[in-house]
């Protein structure tokens, strides 16, 4: 079903539903790659009664064979990486010979996930929202210059020079700019060291590992974390997360030229959700939200926060579209919506008595606007038991010949449940 070498995106604001998506693509590929975010991400697999939720380790280490891999574009944290290893061994999935861990991904150290707490506590009234998990510290130094990289734990003397620097100017930070305690530079030493010896096994460059496989004809998935409304370029700013989630950061973030690129699939939601703060132009009022919400089981994957629920936003999705070129989408979650007597789609945005039918740049009117709503009538009956489109309700249909026409990308994939499947798929 994936020909060639497939990006597969988020389309919102993150959890869409991709890990379902890249479990199913990934039968059919070689290679599983992460490319940007870190253990930010929280990517939920149910194989038959068991639920799997990874946060770093791409989806495809779920599927015996499968080389995994961890790109350059990722921030790693190495205490995470390791509980996420050592969870996944006991419930009996092979690791060695499996998963392989850029030499040149960053880590994210003790002081970045405590700046990032009090980064946000300082912001007052203007918090992002974030995950505590040191994700915009980490990326902060990479593009600062002053990182720490996976390759840097194999050479004591380099990883000690520069923990030095970043602990000096760290600790100054904050103790002086936040009123926090500090970090014991020889306690991280010691404690990096210990992870590295657990990790080396799996450190690699695998830029070169994938373009040896490219040239071998192998196929390869890249799986994308988050969602391109969260994206720093083109994400609602600066609610966003600190990095590339859209196609063009599978590049930057493993390491592979974009000719190598076939398809790109974007993942959406039936509807929309977010979760932190940040502006949602078709965010439900309480009480539906909260409907919405207990039906969609919208709780998030790592943090357990409630996620906003709204209605599709194909303002938003038409942007991601054409920023990530995906020809393809594949539509979660459309059984939620079963019960649904009226279903709305935002097809513009008002602002100042101005329609606006593109995402607008001005993070203020995308706060302010007033979503202008196209209404579907509602199916109103169950789907999650449909395997094949013709058997869907013909209402259903309209909805999502509607989505399709309103964002200009095809449906190849409907997911109707959490279980691989319940999965209807339209290219086959
Ligand atoms: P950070 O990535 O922890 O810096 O958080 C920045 C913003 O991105 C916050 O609004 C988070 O809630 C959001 N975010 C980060 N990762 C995810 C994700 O995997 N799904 C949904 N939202 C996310």
């Amino acid at each position: 079903m994936t020909k060639g070498n497939t990006v597969l995106i988020g389309m919102q604001w993150g959890d869409e539903g991709k890990g379902k998506i890249i479990d199913i693509l990934a039968a059919d590929v070689d290679y599983v790659v992460r490319y940007q975010g870190g253990n930010n991400a929280g990517h939920t697999v149910v194989i038959g009664d068991t639920q799997y939720v990874l946060h770093l380790i791409p989806s495809g280490i779920l599927h015996p064979g499968k080389i995994c891999i961890i790109g350059n574009g990722v921030v790693v944290d190495p205490w995470a990486i390791l509980q996420e290893m050592n969870e996944l061994t006991s419930r009996g999935i092979k690791i060695e010979g499996s998963l392989y861990i850029s030499e040149n991904a960053h880590l994210i150290m003790p002081y970045h996930k405590l700046l990032d707490i009090a980064k946000e506590e300082h912001r007052g009234t203007v918090k992002l929202g974030t995950t505590h998990r040191g994700i915009g510290p980490a990326y902060t130094d990479k593009i600062g210059r002053v990182g720490i990289k996976m390759v840097d734990l194999f050479d004591e003397e380099v990883f000690s020079e520069k923990l030095k620097r970043n602990v000096l100017e760290k600790n100054f930070l904050l103790e002086k700019m936040y009123g926090r305690e500090g970090v014991k530079e020889e306690e991280i030493k010691k404690q990096y060291l210990e992870y590295a010896k657990l990790l080396k096994n799996f450190v690699a460059d695998t830029s070169v590992m994938l373009n040896e496989a490219i040239s071998a004809k192998k196929i390869i998935l890249f799986e994308g974390a988050q969602g391109t409304m969260l994206d720093v370029d083109f994400g609602t700013y600066p609610y966003v997360t600190a990095s590339n989630p859209i196609s063009g950061g599978a590049c930057t973030g493993a390491g592979v030229g974009p000719t190598v690129i076939d398809k790109v699939i974007g993942v959406v939601k039936a509807y929309t959700t977010r979760v932190g703060t940040g502006p949602f132009p078709t965010e439900l009022e309480p009480e539906l939200n909260e409907k919405l919400r207990l039906k969609g089981k919208e709780y998030g994957a790592t943090t357990g926060r409630p996620r906003r629920c709204g209605w599709f936003d194909a303002v938003a999705v038409r942007y991601a579209v054409n920023i990530n070129g995906a020809g393809n989408l594949a539509v979660t979650k459309l059984d939620v919506l079963d019960e649904a007597d009226i279903i709305k789609i935002c097809t513009g945005y008002k602002y100042n008595g101005k329609v606006f039918a593109n995402f607008p740049s001005n993070i203020r009117i995308v706060e302010k606007c007033e979503p202008i709503y196209e209404d579907i009538e509602g199916w109103m009956e169950p789907t999650s038991h449909i395997r094949k489109y013709d058997e869907l309700p013909e209402k259903t249909k309209k909805y999502l010949n509607k989505l399709e026409e309103l964002v200009g990308a095809k449906i190849s994939i409907i997911s109707v449940g959490p279980k691989r499947e319940q999965t209807i798929f339209l290219d086959k």
